[in-house]
């Protein structure tokens, strides 16, 4: 049997919970999952995000309005990740330089800087005994969530995460087979038959539910172009040039 520990055992049993009873989070717990976000790796120690904390149902119906997943309405705190170059404007300009946020790479460093975060603070929250699910589609209607948390020059909303007690627990999901996705040494390109047999491994997975197969979600997001909203925010905030 392979050696395990608690914190490889919490990462195993992840799963996304999307239904929430209506337990509030403790206020000590919530302010554990933040330092624990806060503890992650970040590039050059920049720390070039913030976290936006909803918890008010108005603000959480503000935002339910723009992106409806239930998820958003119901959860006991809604954190919003949002990418942040604002902090680094002023120290720019306390050093009298030349701010030039403008370009992929910035975008890359705040985007990453908070995926890191955001997983540190699930994993926490999980850890407590709460569960919750990344909301990445709050980015297709970028700029009307920037107005509703009032998010200045330089920043943009990237996921949110909506926490609380589950409801109901979904079983674990399987992933793609490690030899599909971790490679020895170089990158071994993959096959139809890969996609196929996860096709299979997913419908297996669904059961009774009615899931588009995975390989057609993958179309859905990938098989026309992209929507322009982010990108869009991205140039009213300063971090695209137009
Ligand atoms: C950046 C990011 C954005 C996501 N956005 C959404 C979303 O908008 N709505 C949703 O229901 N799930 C969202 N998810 C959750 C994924 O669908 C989920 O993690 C994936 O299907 C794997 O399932 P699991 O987390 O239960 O293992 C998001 C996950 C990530 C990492």
């Amino acid at each position: 049997m392979t050696e395990t520990n608690e914190t490889i055992d919490l990462m195993m049993n992840h799963t996304s919970v999307r239904n929430f009873t209506e337990e509030a989070i403790e206020p000590k717990d919530l302010e554990k999952i933040l330092k624990a976000a806060q503890m992650a790796s970040t590039w050059k120690n920049f720390q070039s995000y913030s976290v936006i904390v909803v918890e008010s149902q108005a603000q959480k119906d503000a935002i339910y309005e723009f992106q409806p997943q239930k998820s958003i309405k119901n959860c006991a705190a809604y954190l919003v990740f949002v990418g942040d170059l604002n902090r680094a404007q002023k120290a720019v300009e306390l050093d009298q330089g030349n701010f030039q946020p403008q370009g992929i790479e910035s975008l890359l460093i705040t985007s990453v800087d908070a995926a890191t975060a955001g997983q540190n603070a699930l994993l926490a929250a999980e850890s407590l005994g709460y569960n919750g699910v990344m909301v990445g589609l709050i980015r297709d209607q970028s700029s009307e969530i920037s107005k509703v948390l009032n998010l200045p020059d330089y920043t943009y909303p990237i996921f949110g995460i909506a926490l609380g007690k589950a409801a109901r627990l979904n079983k674990v999901k399987p992933r793609l087979p490690l030899e599909a996705t971790a490679f020895k040494e170089k990158y071994v390109e993959q096959t139809s038959e890969t996609i196929e047999k996860y096709d299979q491994v997913q419908e297996e997975y669904a059961g009774n539910r009615r899931l588009n197969k995975w390989s057609e979600r993958i179309v859905d997001q990938w098989g026309q172009p992209e929507i322009s909203a982010s990108t869009e925010n991205l140039k009213a905030k300063k971090l695209l040039f137009n």
